[in-house]
């Protein structure tokens, strides 16, 4: 039921070298250049570009339907793009050489609630070569050793993504990609799961991580700021702090959006609600 014998490749080099120790040098995992997305009528993403550094957590930040998830998408090679090219650990975006090298964890689970917990692990596991002690220590990663009997279905909202999660960290990609992987989950084991994502970047481990919640920013090493489906910035956190002129990662953002906005204003007016 959960093994399937096939060579693991895991972290070997695939064109895309890992941070070096002491070292800056590094290539990016993913490059995007001039993407355009349209998702039915609308065009959704305009003209993105952005090198997506390798390991090192990205932090891809925005309102809700400001393009994060159809960005996430195109990276992992699941969307229809209208223009432009994004390449993956030097391939093409969808590569089906990629298929052991990106991990995806969605934003609605795609988990069986028939299977226990620790058999849609092993199974998403098995997949990419993985055998019982790699599922045992996603599982641990999500806190939810003690679980493993469980049946998926039968567990709450929280621990349900959970599951989903521990599937994606199972294989060990390479290039990691979650989306809003936080959401549901208490701040203790929020602040695990972000140790957890450092530790995992350090070891190389290139990580883009989605969520709406700005405090989140401070973890992640680069931070892709989209609006309306434009990339406003790509700065690290400390640059967001210093272009917004606070503390604050929330309000800071605010201030850069509105900066974004204001030339469109001439008369100085109010800008509140209005689009460039
Ligand atoms: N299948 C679809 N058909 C048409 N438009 C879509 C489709 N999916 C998403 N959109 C639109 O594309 C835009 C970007 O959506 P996307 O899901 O990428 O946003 P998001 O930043 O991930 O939002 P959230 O934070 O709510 O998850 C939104 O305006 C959304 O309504
Ligand atoms: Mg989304």
């Amino acid at each position: 039921m959960s093994h399937r014998a096939a060579p693991p490749p895991t972290n070997p080099a695939g064109g895309t070298p890992a941070r070096q120790p002491g070292g800056d040098v590094q290539e990016a995992a993913v490059v995007v250049e001039n993407l355009a997305v349209k998702r039915g009528k609308n065009l959704v993403l305009e003209d993105v570009s952005c090198s997506i550094p390798a390991g090192r957590i990205t932090g891809l930040l925005g309102p809700s339907g400001s393009g994060k998830t159809t960005l996430i998408r195109a990276v992992v090679g699941v969307q229809r793009i209208t223009a432009g090219q994004v390449r993956v650990l030097g391939r093409p975006a969808g590569d089906a050489t990629l298929r052991h090298d990106v991990g995806y964890f969605t934003q609605a689970p795609s988990v069986y609630r028939d299977l226990s917990v620790v058999d849609n692990v092993r199974y998403f596991g098995a997949m990419h070569g993985k055998g019982r002690s790699d599922a045992a220590a996603a599982l641990e990663a999500v806190g939810l050793a003690g679980f493993e009997r469980r049946k998926a279905g039968d567990l709450s909202g929280g621990q349900f993504n959970r599951v989903s999660l521990a599937c994606a960290l199972v294989s060990k990609p390479q290039l990691l990609v979650l989306d809003e992987p936080t959401v549901g989950l208490d701040p203790v084991l929020r602040a695990d799961l972000w140790h957890r994502f450092a530790t995992m970047a350090a070891a190389g481990t290139s990580l883009v991580i989605s969520s709406h919640v700005m405090e989140e920013a401070s973890h992640c090493d680069t931070l892709l700021l989209l609006r309306d489906g434009h990339l406003l910035a790509q700065l690290t956190p400390g640059e967001l702090r210093s272009q917004g002129r606070t503390d604050d990662l929330e309000l800071a953002f605010l201030r850069l959006i509105q900066a974004a906005e204001a030339p469109t204003d001439t008369s100085g007016a109010e800008t509140e609600g209005a689009r460039p």
